[in-house]
């Protein structure tokens, strides 16, 4: 490959070193649908747009870095997730992944569920109208006034994930008077991420009860013995960005186990099981995630086989897809700072954001693409390192992409696919002011979570 006439002289297609990446794509300007929200295009004068409006005039407006979610994207998602399972499953979207009052009321509005993890969570979900009994709270160490504030809001489920939780829930429950519905989490000993799972040694984690050794079945014994609680069924996570369903297959062969278990030796046959959330989705062109309705169809064979055989009722389904719903509805769009061009090795492009509204390639070493979104460029590959402004060398937004040679300070570029655990895990390293969500929709743009303020930041700075 010829070398870019660039005068900062990034090039590289030539020399490539070492890296997760595939050969440059054959054209720049070509965005992947399988990356990019759902109504994301390039528009006639080669400018980026989402939800009919282009990244040039949502920058103008709100500013970067920033998140822009594609509500319609994100709606379609919700629903085909609730139409994939059907009347006879509960869909929880997992608010850890994003959550904020109006995604709160999206998912009221496609009758969807919701998982919370935390006192915040809940009262985000609360105060934006999702009635309780369509909540589900999670975690392993919740705390005595988060139980009581999740029991006297009347939460649909509670998920118990310890000896201490099943009596410290049905104390609560009793000293307010009522009865409440719960799940225990189960360690099934099944762990999976992407493509693989290991079905041995994964109990050695903090979440949940091991099924080994009996300690689940002691759960269950002690839930059923106490009054303030209603067992209704079993919980099981098995992890993250997975894209084959073998892993669930081993995690509900063994949840069904203990069903049967739990029927044989007390007669009752729980009517819920949980399969937990953790479904993949496309970061870069190189996964092929599965659509819902395929997922939901694996999962309910899998369940209804294992109940067959072990001649049990087929429970009700839930799952928790939080990732699979929100993560590909959303993209940061940045403005190009800086350009470091390394000879021989790769060109590093800084951006106005980083590791405060992705920490994902610095934690997970997680792949994501990027492409530049104010114009198209006919210019050559150039290997490029995306960066942030952030006082650390580990401050990588894109590890290894294409981007072309001629980009140059103030083109705008985006991350596609950062819907899920971008905003929920930013943080104000360096003193780094947060980015905004913004939605878009139909023509219309509107603030949902705002961007932070120096002012925010002195607030709670009362010293
Ligand atoms: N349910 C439970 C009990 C969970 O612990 C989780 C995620 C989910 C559902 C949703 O999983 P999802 O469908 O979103 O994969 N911060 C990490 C992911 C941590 C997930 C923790 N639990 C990341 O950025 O990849």
């Amino acid at each position: 490959m010829s070398r870019s006439a660039h005068p900062a002289g990034p090039r590289h297609a030539d020399v490539l070193p070492e890296g997760h990446y595939s050969a440059p794509p054959a054209d720049l300007n070509t965005l992947d649908p399988k990356v990019w929200a759902q109504t994301v295009t390039r528009t006639a004068d080669g400018v980026v747009s989402v939800g009919g409006i282009d990244v040039k005039a949502l920058a103008e407006e709100f500013g970067t870095p920033a998140y822009f979610v594609d509500e319609a994207d994100f709606r379609a998602r919700a629903r085909a997730w609730r139409t994939a399972f059907g009347q006879d499953a509960d869909v929880f979207y997992a608010g850890k992944a994003f959550l904020s009052r109006a995604i709160v009321r999206w998912l009221h509005e496609e009758g969807l569920n919701l998982d919370v993890c935390s006192g915040g969570e809940l009262a985000t979900a609360l105060s934006a109208g999702m009635p309780a009994d369509r909540i589900a709270f999670h975690g392993n160490n919740k705390s005595e006034q988060e139980i009581r504030r999740a029991v006297e809001a009347g939460v649909g489920r509670i998920v118990l994930d310890s000896f201490q939780e099943i009596v410290r829930v049905a104390h609560i429950a009793q000293s307010l008077g009522t009865r409440q519905r719960v799940q225990i989490r189960v360690t099934v000993g099944v762990e999976a991420h992407t493509h693989e799972f290991i079905a041995t040694a994964h109990e050695d984690q903090k979440f949940g009860i091991p099924l080994a050794g009996g300690q689940a079945a002691e759960a269950v014994r002690r839930a059923l013995k106490l009054d303030g609680l209603e067992l209704i069924g079993i919980h099981s996570h098995i992890g993250s960005q997975i894209f084959d369903t073998s892993g669930f297959e081993v995690a509900a062969h063994r949840v069904v186990g203990l069903l049967k278990d739990i029927r044989d030796e007390h007669g009752v046959e729980l009517p819920e099981i949980d399969l937990g959330g953790g479904l993949g989705i496309a970061y870069t062109s190189d996964d092929d995630p599965r659509e819902p309705h395929e997922i939901a169809k694996a999962l309910t064979e899998i369940v209804n086989r294992e109940c067959e055989a072990a001649r049990l009722r087929a429970p009700r389904i839930s799952v928790e897809p939080g990732r699979a719903i929100v993560g590909p509805t959303a993209f940061t769009l940045y403005e190009v700072g800086t350009i470091k061009p390394l000879d021989g090795l790769r060109t590093y492009v800084s951006v106005d954001g980083g590791m405060s509204d992705n920490i994902r390639t610095a934690l997970y070493d997680a792949e994501y693409s990027v492409a530049l979104v104010s114009r198209t460029s006919d210019a050559e590959p150039m290997l490029a390192r995306v960066v942030g402004k952030h006082c650390e060398s580990g401050d990588i937004v894109v590890k290894d992409a294409f981007l072309p040679a001629d980009l140059a300070p103030g083109d705008l570029i985006a991350v596609p696919a950062t819907g899920a655990y971008c905003r929920s895990m930013a943080s104000n390293y360096n003193h780094v002011l947060r980015p905004p969500v913004v939605a878009v929709n139909d023509g219309e743009a509107r603030i949902i979570v705002r961007r932070e303020t120096e002012d925010d930041l002195l607030r709670l700075d009362v010293g």
